[in-house]
């Protein structure tokens, strides 16, 4: 028998670096690229990004490591990580990290879905050069909800497997090849001719947008999915954990390479939408046209490498192939949380709960691939806005109820008391008011996304 919140790999991060893949697998993933690259050009580019790294620094940070500190602490699921800091009545909490890593992974593995597709096609030399109006035939509709039910089956007999071994080993071989694909490309794109405005739109921000509230939602929102925050994905990883590091330089070095990821990312995409004029096609600017932003990403890639010539495809699939196992990595660290909590409350085998759960996340996904502003609504709803709630929650239990304790976990590993000082004061008296205004602002945009779910 197992013990009821044993999972297969519980213990297994024996070394430092083991964790660190992990986490970084969990964070490096579609937030990086695909939100990422669409987010900040809907939210006037520079402007999103400055606020990005701020809210990264002062929310995701703090938050980062109280997550990393409770699932050391506890060693146990956060459904009942959450309960033994707080009590029973604390228990919701849990169950709202359970229900965001089920309804995230609902979309998630739509898009998911649509790197399989575009690197297949970009293999068979598929790809139309008006990509724009190929995302909207294959990023909806049958042809979604084919690679959609196939990147959960993976996901799901790899969470069933608990062949973390190998996956792991995977991620190690293709996320630096990820990185220098990425660096690759962009410092190919400062060749392109009339990348300067691109560059331009991405790294010099107008001050009027950095008092939008909209953006300002849309950068901590963007914060929380990135860096994997808000739904105990973290905790739960940090449970496996048994050497005594220090949390908070971990912390940094998870933000640090998911912020890199996703900046370089940008200086590859900007520079491509204003060289080759796709701003229209992509909905930058004007009125959203919500189908086309949400797939900026795909749009732009593959037209850009492929004026490269013949070997354009290769390196389309190439970026493809990397981005599907970046998801992967993330997609298991969503089930991961979704599983541990049922096995661990419900008493469940795993196998039971893996293939049970993903069977209903499949299902749910299915209205995203059908309609992207229902991928669009699901987004704002739980990867936005329900994460900061959780964030926001963390933040209270660890600040108000837990803190002693909680500190003095931290404590072992990072000898500084100073830089405890500033962590405790961070969750405490920063990131709640702080969540609390920027939860306010959301309400609005999660609003119109509503109306235009149901309008139409
Ligand atoms: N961070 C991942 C990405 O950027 C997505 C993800 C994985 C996630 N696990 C999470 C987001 C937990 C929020 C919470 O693609």
């Amino acid at each position: 028998m197992e013990a009821p919140s044993a999972s297969p790999d519980r213990g297994a991060w024996g070394t430092r670096l083991g964790f660190i893949l992990a986490a970084v697998g969990s964070a490096v993933g579609l937030g990086n690229m695909w939100r990422f690259s669409y987010v900040a050009a809907e939210g006037g580019g520079a402007a999103f990004v400055l606020l990005y790294l701020v809210f990264v620094a002062l929310i995701g940070l703090p938050v980062m490591t109280s997550e990393l500190v409770v699932g050391r602490m506890t060693q146990v699921s956060p459904v009942k990580a959450v309960r033994q800091l707080g009590g029973s009545r604390w228990a919701p909490l849990g169950w709202l990290f359970v229900f965001c890593g089920f309804g995230i992974l609902s979309y998630y593995s739509v898009i998911a879905g649509w790197t399989m597709r575009f690197a297949f096609d970009a293999l068979r030399g598929a790809i139309p050069q008006d990509t724009a109006t190929y995302f909207n035939e294959v990023g909806t509709n049958m042809p979604a909800v084919i690679t959609h039910v196939l990147f959960m089956a993976i996901t799901v007999i790899i969470v069933l497997r608990g062949v973390k071994k190998g996956l792991e080993r995977t991620a190690l071989i293709l996320m630096p090849m990820l990185f220098v694909l990425l660096v690759g490309l962009a410092i190919w794109a400062t060749t392109l001719s009339g990348g300067g405005a691109g560059y331009a739109y991405y790294l010099k921000p107008r001050l009027s947008e950095l008092l939008d509230t909209a953006i300002i939602t849309d950068a901590a929102g963007q914060a929380f999915f990135s860096l994997s925050l808000g739904m105990g994905a973290l905790m739960t990883y940090a449970s496996y954990l048994k050497n005594k590091t220090n949390l908070g330089r971990e912390a940094v070095t998870i933000a640090a390479t998911d912020f890199g990821v996703a900046f370089i990312a940008g200086l590859v995409v900007f520079p491509i939408i204003f060289h080759f004029g796709l701003g229209e096609a992509i909905g930058l600017g004007g009125v959203l046209n919500t189908d086309n932003t949400v797939g900026t990403l795909f749009i732009t890639i593959p037209p850009a490498l492929q004026s490269l010539g013949s070997g354009g495809n290769i390196i389309v699939a190439a970026f493809f192939i990397m981005l599907f196992f970046a998801a992967l990595t993330s997609a298991i660290s969503l089930l991961e949380v979704v599983v541990a909590a049922i096995i661990d409350s419900w008493q469940w085998p795993r196998a039971r709960a893996a293939v049970t759960f993903g069977i209903l996340i499949t299902l749910a996904g299915i209205p995203s691939a059908y309609n992207l502003n229902i991928l669009t609504f699901a987004d704002k709803l739980v990867g936005t806005f329900l994460l900061m709630v959780g964030g926001l929650c963390t933040a209270i239990l660890v600040g108000y109820r837990a803190l002693p304790q909680v500190e003095q976990e931290l404590s072992i590993g990072m000898e500084n008391a100073n830089l405890r000082r500033v962590w405790s004061t961070m969750v405490k008296f920063v990131v709640p008011p702080v969540l609390f205004v920027v939860l306010f602002f959301a309400v609005k945009p999660l609003w119109v996304a509503f109306k235009a779910l149901i309008g139409g």
